[in-house]
């Protein structure tokens, strides 16, 4: 049956480290991004049906700055996703993007694009 959603902590991880420090999470865990432009979690969705889908990111970001992150699908284009503060890296919240998946696996990375890394990431649901 169809994957429409994958813990982070189960993803490929570029820069990145599995932590359960901060209560509140999904799973096992979260994945902390290394507070680098350029680290990623890379998720892998199986969609039983090609076409628009609604990504929903679960996150924390106990600052009280941004942490957009680029999404891809596939290596395809990009798109700019926010991921402001939750008031407490124990607060967890979601962001959704729209992306068009095709039926099957769909690799979805999400890529810091600032200094400050990603925020913590719990899992992702399509
Ligand atoms: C703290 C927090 C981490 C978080 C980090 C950050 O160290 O404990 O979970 O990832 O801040 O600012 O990215
Ligand atoms: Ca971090």
């Amino acid at each position: 049956d169809a994957a429409l959603e994958q813990e982070a902590e189960n993803a490929t991880i570029g820069q990145g480290v599995v932590e359960s420090n901060h209560a509140g999470f999904s799973g096992t865990g979260f994945v902390n991004y290394n507070n680098v432009a350029g680290s990623y979690v890379e998720y892998t969705i199986t969609a039983d049906q090609g076409g628009e889908h609604e990504l929903t990111f679960r996150y924390a970001n106990g600052t009280t700055t941004d942490r957009p992150v680029s999404v891809t699908v596939d290596g395809g284009s990009a798109q700019t996703v926010s991921f402001p503060g939750t008031g407490a890296w124990t607060t967890w919240q979601t962001r959704t993007a729209k992306v068009t998946l095709k039926a099957g696996a769909n690799k979805i990375r999400a890529t810091a694009t600032t200094a400050n890394g990603g925020p913590n990431a719990d899992k992702l649901s399509a």
